[in-house]
């Protein structure tokens, strides 16, 4: 995984004033949670195709093409065509190996339509880069870890540790066995742990009512009524994740190493946010290298139980799938300025809403502050923003609202050359990929139905 290629998720904050020096905004880890592609089961190629007509005996037609060119199939899966009212679709995926080419191209002859999508997409402009279509999908990414948890770097506070690489190896075990629908396990945290959080929580609780949005504050209270958020213990992911699921439909998942930023968005599509469960080491309470547990639970979640910035989240994550490469780079600095380091209009004044801000005392003083400059969110111009990693940001972006930053991102997934679009059905929990006019028809019978459900209720009040 390239370090520049991922998600910069920030951590907290370095022991300093607000307009000290050295800063306290956290040396950003990639990913926040971590992924590299590169393992085998990450060169697979999914091919997606469907017959002109219903045919019997079709697949086993289709099966011998692969055979004779020597290409071995991992999986293989039909299911009714969203394109064709009655027809059907056959989606397979491929090992690495035999004559993939020729069998390409001899199943793409048979079919009516045809999509390749994979991970070695850079090898065939026609490809389209992997993403999950499932949710389950995203239990792929847990077998492509960088670092497992026990390796940190040199100046790392626990480097010397021995008991706390010890710890960081179970949170990265238990991550690693996850597997989507599981509970998200319970951990109990030692005394020391507890205590390091507590004083990460009591520090920062003190500026949230004058320095958070109000969507935060609003939240804060109610993950203290019903996830333990208190000084003297850390909240399981288990309860948070619930609790977000019952607001706005995200889930946190356990992650174990570096996630690339491909596929850390990809999870925001499903509304799924992948969260570091261990704690940073405690002989630096206010400083940690990468994000810890301290930075998703104050920081990320709170907004999560938000409706629109949960929208938003979502919208960043689907204009991901699929997209070429310096696409993904634009959107995960859209992601850096708004959902880690984002600001807001409030009533006139500034607040802050981006989780690295949120979970750092120092940055989230200073960015208040009219030191930095601050410059509105226009994602085209954003995404071209570069910034540090490692001390506090020169510039920031400021939301109208999230509806607004919402509708932004919308415009600005429509200038990405992907040729389909998105949709995330959240019946099936899956990604439709919609490349067709009978799809579009059927999407447009829903929202008729919708407004119909509209206007009857308009009636009625
Ligand atoms: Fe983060």
């Amino acid at each position: 995984m390239m370090r520049s290629s991922s998600i910069p998720i920030p951590s907290t904050p370095k022991e300093s004033s607000p307009t000290g020096s050295p800063p306290d905004t956290p040396k950003l880890m990639p990913g926040g949670n971590y992924i590299k592609p590169g393992r085998d089961s990450a060169k697979s190629t999914c091919l997606i195709f469907s017959p002109p007509e219903e045919e019997v005996g079709i697949l086993a037609r289709y099966l011998k093409i692969f055979e004779r060119h020597g290409v071995n199939l991992m999986h293989i899966e039909s299911r009714p065509s969203s394109r064709t009212p009655s027809g059907y679709e056959f989606m397979v995926e491929c090992a690495p190996g035999g004559d993939m080419g020729a069998a390409i191209t001899e199943v793409r002859g048979l079919s009516e339509h045809f999509t390749i999508i994979s991970r070695n997409y850079k090898d065939n402009i026609n490809t389209v880069p992997w993403f999950p279509r499932r949710i389950r999908d995203l239990d792929k990414f847990a077998n492509q870890i960088l670092s497992y948890g026990a390796e940190l770097d040199s100046d790392h506070p626990g480097f010397t540790d021995a008991v706390y690489r010890e710890r960081r190896k179970y949170f990265a075990d238990i991550a690693y066995h996850y597997k989507h629908g599981q509970p998200l396990p319970h951990v109990d945290y030692t005394k020391e742990e507890t205590e390091t959080w507590g004083k990460v929580f009591k520090q920062l609780h003190t500026l949230y009512r004058t320095h958070a949005c109000k969507e935060h504050n609003h939240v804060f209270p109610l993950l203290m009524q019903n996830c333990g958020y208190r000084e003297d213990n850390i909240p399981q992911l288990e309860d948070v994740s619930n609790f977000l699921k019952d607001c706005t439909g995200f889930t946190l998942r356990p992650v174990a190493g570096l996630l690339s930023s491909r596929d850390f968005l990809a999870g925001l599509a499903f509304r799924v946010f992948h969260s570091t469960q261990y704690i940073r080491h405690s002989s630096r309470p206010f400083y940690t290298p990468e994000p810890d547990v301290c930075h998703e639970l104050l920081g990320h979640a709170p907004l999560f139980a938000d409706p629109a910035f949960a929208q938003f989240s979502q919208e960043i994550g689907l204009a991901s799938l699929g997209a070429p490469d310096d696409f993904i780079e634009k959107l995960a600095t859209c992601f850096w300025f708004t959902v880690e380091f984002g600001l807001c209009h409030e009533n006139g004044e500034v607040k802050a809403y981006g989780a690295g801000l949120l979970s750092s005392y120092g940055e989230l003083q200073y960015a208040l502050t009219d030191k930095p400059e601050i410059r509105p969110f226009e994602p085209a111009k954003t995404a071209m923003q570069k910034y540090p990693i490692t001390e506090y940001q020169p510039v920031y972006y400021v939301a109208e609202s999230f509806e607004d930053a919402k509708e932004r991102m919308i415009k600005y997934a429509a200038t990405i050359p992907r040729r389909f679009g998105v949709r995330y059905n959240a019946y099936t929990e899956s990604i439709e990929v919609l490349d067709s006019k009978p799809q579009i028809e059927t999407l447009v019978q829903n929202v008729t139905q919708e407004m119909q459900i509209l206007l009857d209720c308009l009636r009625k009040l």
